[in-house]
């Protein structure tokens, strides 16, 4: 082999070396700081209804679009199929065969927002508008009487409702 070739040979292995050896970052991901700016990285709603965003909707609303976005994995009722039931069984918990629902655990309401908002469909999660939530959480809640069927829930009257496991809660810490 020629003494060229020879040489051409140790720099192509040299460069190579060098592109492996230096420091590559791929372009992934983002800094947790700016991601914290974006309107749906800051969603967590407060019991007292802090952050919640303006709008309404009714249980009647609500009841078509659970049977269009909802039902195939939480059942046709929202009595459990694929993935958790959300309503009924409430007063059931200090029976022997206690059931955890959103209506008969979840103690504020407040929260059933967030989590729709933030996570359901769970395979379209951000994909539901401000009033198609407030009617979910109306169609979930007055299927066991939380709320009166007719009521058209906002963000004024949803911190309102209480959940009939409201109390049922105690603090590991009790404060002093
Ligand atoms: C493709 C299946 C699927 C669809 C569609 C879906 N969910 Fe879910 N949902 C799940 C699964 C799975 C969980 C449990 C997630 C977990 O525990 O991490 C869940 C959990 C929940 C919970 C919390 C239940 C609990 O007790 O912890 C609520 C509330 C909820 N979904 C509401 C909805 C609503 C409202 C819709 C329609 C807009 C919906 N889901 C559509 C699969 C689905």
């Amino acid at each position: 082999m020629s003494m060229v070739s020879n040489y051409l040979i140790a720099l192509l292995l040299l460069s190579s070396t060098y592109s492996y050896a230096a420091p590559v970052h791929q372009p992934l991901g983002k800094l947790a700081a700016e991601l914290s700016q974006q309107s749906q990285w800051n969603l967590s709603i407060s019991p007292s209804g802090e952050n919640l965003p303006i709008g309404s909707g009714t249980a009647e609303q609500g009841k078509q679009l659970f049977a269009l976005k909802c039902a195939v994995c939480h059942g046709p009722e929202g009595i459990g199929a694929t993935a958790e039931p959300l309503m009924g069984e409430v007063g059931t918990l200090a029976d022997d065969y206690p059931e955890k629902t959103v209506n008969s655990y979840w103690p504020y309401a407040t929260t059933l927002f967030d989590y729709i908002r933030r996570s359901m469909p769970i395979n379209a999660p951000f994909s539901l508008s401000a009033d198609e939530v407030y009617a979910l959480c109306a169609y979930i809640l007055s299927r066991d009487g939380i709320i009166n069927a007719e009521l058209d829930l906002n963000n004024e009257n949803l911190p309102l409702v209480t959940m009939p496991n409201r109390d049922g809660f105690v603090a590991i810490y009790p404060e002093k």
